[in-house]
């Protein structure tokens, strides 16, 4: 069988190994990907099935699956299905994972997503939706309590702004509303009340009639810094939210009934509305980010219309089913057919950021406020065995090889038989890598998250 796997990120790079991995697969396309996946470390098996193929354009796309007989295409991520890419495919026949345009919906538009929670009877924290940056301050000042302002369209996971106080929520009305750092997805934002607790996150399977709830929680951390860092929100250009700086599987509380109490409390009643109230079909995966708090009330954060990122990258470790007998079962509709089998290991993934470095003028402060590009990356071939790397914000230089390109570079992927031991070979490993800042005397400007499944 052969694969197309559609993104360019950690996730997508995942998703193309784990496709990989199938006993059916045996030719990988990775569009338009990116070069990390050439020097994916020894540690992996030799990935060469996977093959990068340079195509962004759908018509083109759709022309290269039916001239190379590719059996099915994954969409990894929500731009590319909020513009259609599965509609175009599955107009030319060609079968596919991931929802149809109008079915992003789910993601791109937070308030609908709320309301549709709201009539469903699902948890989730009080909000209100504003199209008038003055009258949502004046919500903000009257309510009193900490709020989360949220871009209302897609951000590329960076879209809401947690905010200690009034005066950090005024600020981020008016940088989503005025500024328009979200471009036209700042059009309307959801102010959201903040919620402490733990982050739980869950996905499940759809078909189009059947849904196959996957039992097995992650843990997202999405601050780019460790509780005791001391850095403020001006410094970092307003967001310290970067929406994944590593994560880890199975959460700490993971329970069969807890994982029951998700599917009875919040997934049910959703997919309910999705199926039977909206009438849509829908053939892929939802993601659920989740809260429990100290009281023991769950809440929905957000949902998604693709797999979360990082936690994708060990929930895909952590599955012993074949991604490819799932992938074609949401295309035909025979979910209850899956049986889904987890291997006893716990992973971590730390991602490795662009941290401080020098810029032509002055300092680049790193991720996720500026940073620089183009550092070579160094000491992959050091990896250890059975250490998984999957690429982000990376790419090729004629004369350094791999280096740099975003803000969020790579993901180091380790596994153990305990939490603390796969804790402890991801953090051996990372400390392997550098990111070379050659504007400074070669110095290392990668930064981590050190806290990652504390
Ligand atoms: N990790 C959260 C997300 O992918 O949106």
């Amino acid at each position: 069988m052969k694969v197309l796997v559609y993104g360019s990120g950690g996730r997508d790079h995942c998703l193309a190994d784990k496709y990989g991995d199938s006993q059916h697969v045996d030719k990988v396309y990775f569009a338009p990907g990116n070069p990390g996946v050439l020097y994916t470390p020894k540690g992996r098996p030799d990935r060469q099935l996977i093959e990068r193929v340079q195509l962004k354009d759908f018509g083109q796309l759709a022309a290269f699956c039916i001239e190379k007989g590719v059996d099915l295409v994954d969409v990894g991520s929500e731009n590319p299905l909020s513009e259609g890419l599965v509609d175009v495919l599955n107009d030319q026949g060609i079968r596919t994972v991931g929802p149809k345009q109008a079915f992003c919906r789910i993601e791109s538009d937070r308030a609908f997503t709320d309301d549709l929670l709201r009539r469903a009877g699902v948890p989730k924290p009080e909000y209100q939706v504003f199209d008038d940056p003055e009258k949502a301050k004046d919500y903000i000042k009257r309510i009193g309590y900490q709020v989360v302002v949220k871009a209302n369209g897609l951000a590329a996971g960076k879209g809401a702004i947690v905010c200690d106080d009034v005066p950090d929520a005024l600020a981020a009305v008016d940088r989503i509303m005025v500024d328009k750092v979200f471009g036209t997805s700042g059009d309307r934002v959801v102010i959201e009340e903040r919620k402490y607790g733990t982050e739980l996150s869950f996905y499940v399977y759809l078909d189009g009639t059947q849904v196959l709830p996957l039992r097995m929680l992650a843990q997202d951390y999405k601050p780019a810094f460790d509780p005791e860092d001391t850095v403020s929100i001006e410094q970092f250009g307003g967001n310290l939210n970067t929406g994944g700086t590593g994560c880890y599987c199975p959460h700490k509380l993971l329970s069969p009934w807890l994982v029951n109490r998700i599917i009875k409390e919040i997934v049910n009643p959703t997919v309910n509305e999705i199926y039977n109230k909206l009438g849509w079909a829908y053939k892929g995966v939802l993601y659920f980010g989740l809260n429990l708090d100290p009281y023991d009330r769950l809440d929905v954060f957000e949902i998604n219309v693709r797999h979360g990122d990082p936690e994708w990258e060990v929930l895909a470790r952590k599955l012993s089913t074949d991604l490819f007998e799932i992938g074609i079962a949401v295309w035909e509709g025979t979910l209850d057919g899956v049986k889904q089998v987890w291997n006893k290991q716990h992973y971590v993934d730390v991602i490795a950021m662009e941290g401080r470095s020098k810029a032509s003028r002055g300092w680049n402060k790193g991720y996720p406020a500026r940073y620089g590009k183009g550092h070579k990356i160094v000491g992959l071939d050091r990896i250890e065995r059975g250490i998984a790397v999957y690429f982000a914000g990376v790419d090729e230089d004629p004369e350094k090889g791999l280096v740099t390109y975003g803000g969020r570079v790579l993901h180091l992927v380790a596994g153990d038989a305990t939490l603390e031991g796969a804790r402890q070979k991801a953090y051996r490993n990372i400390a392997k890598l550098a990111f070379i800042d050659h504007n400074n005397n070669d110095t290392n400007c990668i930064r981590y998250r050190r806290t990652i499944g504390v």
